[in-house]
């Protein structure tokens, strides 16, 4: 585990991912957390997504996926999750791409600003030399977190804007 304060990440075993689907369902929207799949709401396809891509990322940034998840903890309680996914650069660089959701009542603490410097150690460990990410024009939080963690933002003409880490 490794920690920023009160924010720490956690691995996603068994035990976590349950309590981060709990979690998602009770307190956030289920595109917030997966795609969307199968319809409305948690139904069977999203429910078998959203366990399989965290059993995926287990093996971690060298497994098969070539991704990592983790669980974020504040004060020990199970805030929300963080991943981080391998992209091809083309230019034999190593880049990763990046996103968070969080609880509802978990949000506009500091939390996800310092979920993401926990990240950003982490994929500095590994080599990584640049993080990516995109959210939606509208997306203010996850705007202000990218850019206080030196991101340059480039708005992009389909609604989204594209953040660019270099570590
Ligand atoms: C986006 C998200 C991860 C931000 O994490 P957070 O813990 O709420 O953000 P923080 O408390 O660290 O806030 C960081 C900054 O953003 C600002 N902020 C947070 N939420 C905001 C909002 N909804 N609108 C405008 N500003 C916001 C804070 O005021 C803070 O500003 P400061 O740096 O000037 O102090 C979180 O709101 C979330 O999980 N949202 C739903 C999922 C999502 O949108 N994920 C991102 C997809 S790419």
């Amino acid at each position: 585990m490794s920690g920023l304060g009160d924010v720490s990440l956690v691995d996603v075993d068994e035990t976590v991912l349950e309590q981060l689907l709990e979690l998602a369902k009770r307190d956030a929207s289920p595109d917030e957390v997966a795609p969307p799949l199968g319809g409305p709401g948690w139904n069977l396809e999203r429910t078998a997504w959203f366990f399989s891509y965290h059993r995926a990322a287990a093996h971690g940034l060298d497994g098969d996926a070539g991704e990592k998840t983790w669980g974020i903890l504040a004060g020990g309680v199970l805030a929300g999750s963080i991943r981080l996914r391998r992209v091809e650069s083309g230019d034999g660089v190593a880049v990763a791409d990046t996103g968070i959701w969080l609880g509802r009542s978990f949000r506009s603490q500091g939390i996800g600003t310092a979920a993401l410097r926990l990240v950003l150690h982490e994929a500095r460990k590994a080599g990584i030399v640049q993080v990516t990410a995109r959210t939606l024009t509208g997306n203010l939080g996850a705007q202000r977190v990218l850019a206080s963690a030196g991101a340059v933002l480039t708005p992009d003409d389909d609604g989204t804007v594209n953040a660019v880490v270099v570590l």
